[in-house]
């Protein structure tokens, strides 16, 4: 089933906050022309932000890899400031960033002096009752490019996955690349074996994702004994869990894995999940 979502009320686009309707961006923007920009999304519970400096972390990360010049100073009280205009303040919320090259005459290189298109705005999100989720996942093969660590509003490969997914009546996809699971559509993967929590390295081929950084956390901190490896698709046999997280997927457990029409994996048990998503719930609810 497609969710239907709706648009915010107000962005703020190149520093004014305006009606959706009303925010309108150059046909020679070069996120329209080439995707050529990044993106962000925090999340808020009841109103606090959780790893905003890990958040605002990757997004500086991320314009500098692409030499895009940007201010960051203004983006804390913005994001506030989007979030009591949505009338979200006390609410579960995340808030949504991306920046642009800008507009330029189309060319493959980047052009001189850029100024960076601006847009921001906070959209609410069901962030309770995560624990009670069983996702139904459709393995893929990983056709993304080579730098997947940079979150590029370039999201086809994804997108594509992610359609194929939900079409079929999946809930998302894992990505085989090579022999080896890298991560979700929109999520990183997480697979428990013989009692260890494997998740793939940190490099070109995953989002260095916040949420991953939180789990790993957790794990040293239970003593859950972790392998930070990728795990090899020809051993789904030796798999006892599987969950995968983000901001908005938070913990959610993999109840079954298919490909070729085929139920390739059935979750049997999930102790190391639930104590992870328990502790988690504390992380995010203080
Ligand atoms: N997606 N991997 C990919 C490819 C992602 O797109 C995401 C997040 C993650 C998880 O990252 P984090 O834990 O930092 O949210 C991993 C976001 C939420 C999105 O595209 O909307």
């Amino acid at each position: 089933m497609k969710n239907t979502k709706s648009y915010p009320a107000e962005v703020y686009l190149n520093g004014n906050w305006m009606p959706p309707q009303g925010a309108m961006v150059s046909v020679f923007d070069r996120a329209f022309m080439f995707g050529d920009g990044i993106y962000e999304v925090t999340p808020f519970y009841r109103g606090k932000p959780f790893r905003l400096q890990d958040h605002l972390g990757r997004l500086k990360y991320c314009l500098e890899e692409i030499k895009i010049p940007f201010d960051f100073s203004i983006l804390e009280p913005l994001m506030f400031e989007a979030l009591s205009r949505a009338g979200l303040a006390e609410s579960d919320a995340a808030v949504y960033i991306q920046v642009s090259r800008g507009v330029a005459p189309r060319t493959h290189y980047f052009p001189d002096n850029p100024e960076p298109t601006f847009l921001m705005y906070a959209f609410p999100v069901q962030l309770e009752n995560f624990q009670e989720k069983r996702w139904k996942v459709l393995v893929s093969e990983d056709f993304r490019w080579q730098r997947c660590d940079i979150k590029s509003t370039a999201l086809l490969a994804n997108t594509m996955s992610n359609e194929e997914a939900i079409s079929g009546g999946f809930d998302e996809n894992l990505l085989v690349r090579d022999g080896f699971f890298t991560e979700g559509s929109h999520s990183t993967a997480f697979f428990v074996s013989h009692g260890i929590v494997y998740t793939h390295p940190e490099g070109p081929h995953i989002l260095s994702a916040i949420t991953r950084k939180v789990v790993l956390e957790i794990c040293r901190d239970l003593e859950i004994d972790y392998k930070e490896e990728a795990f090899p698709f020809d051993k789904i046999s030796e798999i006892e869990e599987i969950f995968v997280t983000g901001t908005t997927t938070q913990i959610t457990i993999v109840d079954s894995l298919h490909t070729g029409g085929k139920e390739i994996y059935s979750a049997q048990k999930g102790e190391i999940t639930e104590r992870l998503q328990e502790e988690f719930w504390g992380r995010t609810r203080v």
